[in-house]
């Protein structure tokens, strides 16, 4: 598109097999609709363990991460890519800390979720990770660019 580049930064969220389940998906979608981000990627799947273990790929020596696959492959999740300005930081403090019980209140994780075994989504951590991740979870052009006049507002 043709919105400066500070405004594609861009950012994967994952909406867990367990928010999927629970019927959060809209819940999760309409917060990052409501900060201003624009959606330009989404899907409903059933991941594989190919998939999660590229995604996970730091994880994989954990001793917890067979209950995280077990959990990520117990029905399907929604994989988003959501873009605008600093996403990848905003998107981290909206979702809240990976431990349930010490995320604030008013993140996603801090409102909907008791246990980090269950904690409804997951958020790149980095600019650089990413676009990794994206790379795992989309083709190139299932990211549809889109004019949301971004520049009459986002700042
Ligand atoms: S670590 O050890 O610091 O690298 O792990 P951490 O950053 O806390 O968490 C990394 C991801 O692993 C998930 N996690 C778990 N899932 C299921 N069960 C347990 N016990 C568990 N502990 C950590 C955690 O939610 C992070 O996943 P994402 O999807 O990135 O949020």
């Amino acid at each position: 598109g043709s919105a400066p580049p500070e405004l594609q930064e861009k950012t994967l969220v994952l909406v867990k097999p367990d928010a999927v389940q629970r019927r959060l998906v809209g819940t999760v979608i309409q917060r990052f609709e409501r900060r201003g981000f624009k959606l330009v990627a989404m899907k409903l799947l059933q991941a594989d363990r190919g998939l999660l273990d590229k995604h996970y790929q730091q994880l994989q020596q954990k001793p917890f991460y067979p209950a995280l696959l077990a959990y990520m492959t117990s029905g399907p999740l929604v994989a988003m890519v959501w873009e605008g300005y600093n996403v990848v930081r905003s998107t981290r403090a909206m979702v809240g800390d990976t431990d349930s019980a010490m995320a604030a209140a008013g993140t996603i994780r801090g409102d909907l979720s008791m246990h980090v075994s269950r904690n409804v989504v997951h958020a790149s951590d980095s600019v650089e990770t990413a676009q990794r991740e994206i790379s795992f979870w989309f083709q190139r052009d299932e990211l549809v660019a889109w004019e949301s006049g971004d520049r009459d507002y986002t700042y």
